[in-house]
């Protein structure tokens, strides 16, 4: 029986929270408090990449890294910000988030109601939505004071791409900061490198027909261009709205400035496989 609520916990160190979490993977109550449930190892892995805790600790990189961030900018993530996950997925940011944002002003959304039922179903902290892959978010403009977005611009094409970015920049209050991720320009020579070999999973099979036309992928990458890969994403993400896209910095900051500032392009595969982009409405 849980006998703690979160604001016990609010004063943790963000690594003293990331092992209580992994602890709540097989022990959902740690400390006297009631964590939300997980999601079978499969269903983590197909949203991620990976699970228990490889997908918490990668995770906890790139929150760990944007809240530094918002630190740094003037923008300190408390409880009394308002915070967005979009693509949220199982809810691996919004745990994270809750020791830092109160229950009210702590959303997320995604376009797979499949997943979103089962967060609610496991107890994801926050308020979740669904929304269309070309849709308008449910907030106000300028409410928002942090957004995520791990691994979803990486899978949109152009058209989507733009969309999300303008509705970023409506429901962005000035100074809120944006933390998302992008496929770096190595993905599309690890695509070229699948050629003629034995894939390891279905997503790199469907990469790997891809794999002929990379050296022209690479030049439009160079020239500027979006490089999108039709690949598809199961149900609820057909290859019209969602595969893998490689979209250069330059065409990044053209998309999202001058009401975005982009302050940081992070690539460090040692920390995590995709690139971060930083960016600060003005
Ligand atoms: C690779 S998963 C990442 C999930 C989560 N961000 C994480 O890292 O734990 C991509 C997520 O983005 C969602 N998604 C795809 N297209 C989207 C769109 N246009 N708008 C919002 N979410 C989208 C997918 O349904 C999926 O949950």
């Amino acid at each position: 029986m849980s006998t703690k609520t979160i604001n016990d916990f609010r004063h943790l160190t963000d690594a003293k929270w990331l092992d209580m979490l992994i602890q709540s993977i097989d022990t959902p109550v740690v400390d006297n408090l009631e964590f939300p449930r997980f999601p079978s190892d499969q269903i983590q892995a197909q949203f991620v990449g990976s699970s228990r805790q490889d997908a918490l600790r990668e995770g906890y990189n790139f929150y760990h890294l944007a809240k530094a961030y918002a630190k740094q900018l003037g923008r300190p993530i408390g409880p009394g910000i308002t915070a967005l996950d979009f693509g949220c997925g199982w809810g691996r940011f919004l745990r994270f988030l809750w020791k830092d944002v109160t229950e009210d002003h702590l959303h997320g959304v995604d376009i797979d109601p499949d997943i979103l039922d089962s967060c609610r179903q496991q107890g994801v902290p926050g308020k979740l939505a669904r929304i269309t892959p070309m849709g308008r978010l449910p907030y106000e403009d300028g409410s928002l004071d942090f957004i995520l977005a791990y691994s979803v611009f990486t899978h949109l094409p152009e058209s989507v791409f733009r969309h999300w970015m303008n509705e970023m920049k409506r429901v962005a209050r000035p100074g809120c900061v944006f933390a998302f991720t992008i496929e770096p320009r190595r993905f599309l020579e690890f695509v070229g490198s699948l050629a003629d070999k034995q894939t390891e999973s279905k997503w790199h099979a469907g990469l790997q027909v891809h794999s002929p036309q990379i050296p022209q992928h690479l030049a439009n990458y160079d020239a500027g261009k979006v490089v999108y890969l039709p690949t598809g994403g199961g149900a609820h993400r057909d290859a019209a709205i969602y595969g893998d896209a490689v979209v250069p910095l330059s065409y990044i900051k053209e998309a999202m400035e001058p009401e975005f500032r982009v302050w940081g392009h992070i690539d460090d595969p040692a920390q995590f496989w995709q690139a971060v982009v930083i960016a600060q409405r003005q």
